[in-house]
């Protein structure tokens, strides 16, 4: 008796530039530990072209999307309803069809942090605290759980001072949180500074002032490569405890945008070994 493959489930990632992204990896090996038979493109869109390619690619039977920069905000106005977590950052990494045809926007970026931070790297966020580089996208979408992790502070620091005031200002009214420029940085060291510029994707530190790290310092920075990046260099040359790349957000966030359309997180810590691996 012959019997017929199921086609495959449709997922895709816009973004653009994409050409460096890991995203089929990570789900294809998702999907052979879950049993799930899968397509994830690459689909490198400009800003101009993502509505209607996000929408066609729906209206063509994709199951879901993950987006990223530079469309994460278009991708919120897109779907049709948000995530609480979503609707916070007003940004979306993860697109689910619905049942009935609509379009769900998850954002899973500070979730995958969290796990990373606490579950892989056993770092104690309560009473901790933390400062934030960069007052972009990319911080935006950790502002939330970060602060439900109950920190003791958090301060976002960032090139332009008055988009880190501003970014400080939209969550304040969920815990203590102040905003400010690098150089009116001004505090005993961090117990874990994240780096959430884009400066690493230009071989650049952001330019704090010294003091803001010691030897109890965990360092962190959202961008990953193989070998060091230029703040996690910089970060062990300024004496930190640990500096850390975000190669487990990056398995992390993927496992949770796997979750909302599978209803099942996969094992991530396989995954992350395969992609450290030396
Ligand atoms: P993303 O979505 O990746 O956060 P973004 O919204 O363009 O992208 O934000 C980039 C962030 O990196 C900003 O905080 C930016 O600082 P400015 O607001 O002052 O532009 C920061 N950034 C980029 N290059 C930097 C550099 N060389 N040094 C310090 N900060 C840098």
């Amino acid at each position: 008796m012959n019997s017929i493959a199921p086609a495959p489930h449709r997922f895709a990632l816009l973004g653009h530039p994409i050409s460096h992204s890991w995203s089929p990896f990570i789900h294809g090996l998702f999907a052979k530990q879950t049993g799930h038979t899968i397509n994830y493109r690459l689909i490198d869109v400009l800003p101009f072209k993502f509505r209607s390619t996000a929408l066609q690619f729906f209206a063509e039977g994709g199951r879901g999307l993950n987006v990223t920069v530079p469309h994460k905000q278009a991708a919120a106005e897109l779907v049709n309803s948000l995530t609480p977590r979503a609707q916070r950052a007003r940004a979306v990494n993860t697109i689910r069809m619905e049942d009935n045809n609509e379009l769900l926007g998850d954002n899973t970026d500070g979730a995958g942090l969290l796990m990373d931070l606490t579950r892989n790297l056993n770092v104690n966020l309560a009473g901790a605290t933390i400062l934030i580089l960069g007052a972009g996208g990319a911080a935006r979408g950790i502002m939330q759980p970060l602060i439900e992790a109950k920190p003791s502070a958090i301060v976002i620091a960032n090139r332009t001072g008055a988009r880190a005031v501003e970014l400080a200002a939209e969550f304040a009214d969920l815990g203590p949180i102040t905003g400010c420029s690098f150089e009116e940085l001004f505090s005993p060291p961090f117990n874990l500074v994240i780096n959430a510029t884009s400066a690493s994707l230009q071989d650049e530190v952001p330019a704090i002032p010294d003091g803001m790290i010691d030897s109890n310092t965990f360092c962190y920075d959202m961008a990953y490569g193989k070998g060091e990046t230029a703040f996690t260099q910089w970060a062990l040359e300024q004496g930190a405890a640990e500096a850390v790349k975000g190669w487990g957000m990056l398995v992390e966030q993927a496992a949770e945008s796997y979750k909302l359309w599978y209803g099942v997180r996969p094992d991530t810590k396989p995954v992350l070994e395969a992609l450290t691996a030396p």
